[in-house]
């Protein structure tokens, strides 16, 4: 199968921008399925990513939570203590990112209104990661 990205230049534009502006962004991308919204992410920023979680459809919390622990640790996350609620996720991925060794610039929630509860207020707790030097780019679709 061909990787290769075609077309989609405004939308290339427009996200290279934002990766480049100096500031900690909030992606959110939407469209209908199968559109090109995870390979578009994937073909530019794959190479960043400092993290990168995908909810699971039509599941319960203790799963997506399940789901979000192992890509912690697939990312390098050494904090062994269990995850019970999106708090601890959040405070684990906090100390993920802000570990020396870590160095990449963008994180990418998939399925993102599945994942994480809208309680939550995801690009609002982002916007506190982003003020402290991390991630540059976060973007969910
Ligand atoms: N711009 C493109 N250039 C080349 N191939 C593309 C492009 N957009 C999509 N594709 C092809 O279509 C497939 C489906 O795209 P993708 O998985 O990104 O869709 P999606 O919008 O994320 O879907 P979903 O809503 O199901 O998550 C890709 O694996 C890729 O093979
Ligand atoms: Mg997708």
């Amino acid at each position: 199968m061909n990787n290769v990205l075609i077309g989609r230049k405004k939308e290339k534009e427009d996200l290279l921008d934002l990766f480049h502006s100096g500031r900690a962004e909030f992606i959110t991308i939407y469209g209908r399925r199968r559109v090109g919204k995870t390979f578009l992410v994937n073909s530019l920023f794959a190479d960043t990513y400092a993290f990168k979680a995908t909810a699971v459809l039509d599941s319960d919390k203790q799963r997506q939570l399940r789901v979000f622990a192992g890509a912690l640790q697939e990312y390098g996350s050494e904090d062994k203590s269990a995850i019970t609620d999106w708090f601890a996720a959040f405070d684990c991925l906090r100390a993920l990112l802000e570990s020396a060794r870590m160095r990449r610039k963008s994180c990418f929630w998939m399925r993102c209104p599945g994942l994480i509860p809208k309680a939550l207020n995801l690009s609002r707790r982002w916007s506190t990661f982003g003020t402290a030097g991390h991630p540059r780019v976060t973007t969910s679709c």
